[in-house]
């Protein structure tokens, strides 16, 4: 409960509560004191449409017995639950409590479940339609902010639906990929190219492996570079390594964009895609359904 990083705000809150509540019983008594039981009721002067004339009549004893009983009700919520600066109620409650209670519960509840699924081959798991469904749930409550709803990805992240796999597709790499995340490392050429010629050269070399050059000349020196330069991780036919996460330059698939100018920038400025790990948050049997669903998207399944 002590978010307050000083005394003072737990007093602050408390005392002005506790004079909140005082001041209403104040408040109450001071307009129901000091009526006469008398035949004849006083009016406020106020008339209105003519003849109408408002009294001035003290209120029912009944209404006024539900203000005391608000207010005996907030003194006792006060006492039993948290609400008096840090003073944590004598019942002990708390909503963080009770969140940890409900997750305890559920997870004991679908726990024996995911364990079952978890000890269950993700070859096999894909043809299992409540494993699928249990893993498009989880695909959109953690996966849909970065590779979108329909798991087809945006720019920077990749579509997962379309077989073409930056860090491997095979069920196991899938689920490596999810439980440790991946760190894609590719560093700014602009340099070492020689500036924004040789950027140009390359990024027509690596054009023309999908059949996309523009400016055929500068291929060749491109070709040359991209020898000497790129091959270690996107190797000799630009086919790409996963062991790197170094993408297939030759499919004319790209995360980055396909424009020009797009793979000109990822070659000159370099880029680093970062896929968060989630074992450690979701545990390894809700990523074995994961890795499930996504291997069961690149093989056909709705
Ligand atoms: C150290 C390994 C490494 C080297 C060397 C390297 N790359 Fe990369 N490259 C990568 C990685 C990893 C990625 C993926 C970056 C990401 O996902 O953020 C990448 C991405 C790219 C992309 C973007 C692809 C897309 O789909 O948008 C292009 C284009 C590219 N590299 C071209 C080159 C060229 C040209 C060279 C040589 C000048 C080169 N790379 C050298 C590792 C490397
Ligand atoms: C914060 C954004 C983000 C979230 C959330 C996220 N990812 Fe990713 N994911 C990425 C990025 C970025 C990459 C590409 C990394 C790179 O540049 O190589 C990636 C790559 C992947 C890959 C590898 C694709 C390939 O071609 O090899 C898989 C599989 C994947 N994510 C699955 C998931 C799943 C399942 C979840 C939900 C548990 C998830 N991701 C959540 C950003 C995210």
């Amino acid at each position: 409960m002590a978010d307050f990083n000083s005394d003072f705000w737990h007093w602050y809150i408390a005392i002005l509560t506790v004079l909140s509540i005082l001041a209403c019983v104040w408040l109450l008594r001071w307009m129901t004191t000091g009526y006469k039981k008398t035949d004849t009721v006083e009016d406020t002067g106020h008339i209105w449409d003519g003849d109408l004339t408002e009294l001035n009549n003290p209120l029912p004893r009944w209404w006024l017995g539900l203000f005391y009983i608000t207010i005996a009700f907030g003194g006792f919520y006060l006492l039993l639950y948290p609400g008096l600066g840090t003073f944590s109620g004598m019942l002990d409650w708390s909503s963080r409590g009770e969140y940890e209670q409900e997750v305890e519960r559920v997870e004991a509840e679908v726990g024996p479940l995911f364990a079952r699924y978890q000890q269950t081959p993700i070859v096999d798991l894909v043809k299992d339609e409540t494993a699928f469904k249990i893993g498009e749930r989880l695909f959109a409550n953690y996966c849909t902010t970065c590779h979108g709803s329909d798991a087809r990805g945006a720019r920077a992240y990749p579509n997962l639906r379309d077989g073409a796999w930056i860090w491997g597709g095979a069920p196991e790499e899938i689920k490596t990929t999810i439980m440790h995340g991946r760190q894609a490392a590719m560093p700014a050429w602009e340099a070492a190219l020689g500036g924004k010629g040789g950027v140009d050269e390359i990024t027509q070399y690596v054009l023309s492996l999908s059949g996309r050059a523009t400016i055929t000349e500068l291929v060749a020196g491109g070709k040359e570079k991209f020898q000497v330069f790129c091959v270690a991780c996107h190797g000799a036919d630009g086919t790409g390594n996963k062991a790197f996460g170094a993408p297939n330059l030759t499919d004319d698939i790209w995360l980055y964009g396909s424009s020009i100018t797009r793979i000109g920038q990822s070659i000159a400025e370099g880029r680093n895609g970062n896929m968060p790990a989630q074992g450690e948050f979701l545990g390894e049997a809700k990523v074995h359904l994961l890795a499930a669903y996504i291997y069961g998207l690149s093989q056909g399944n709705q």
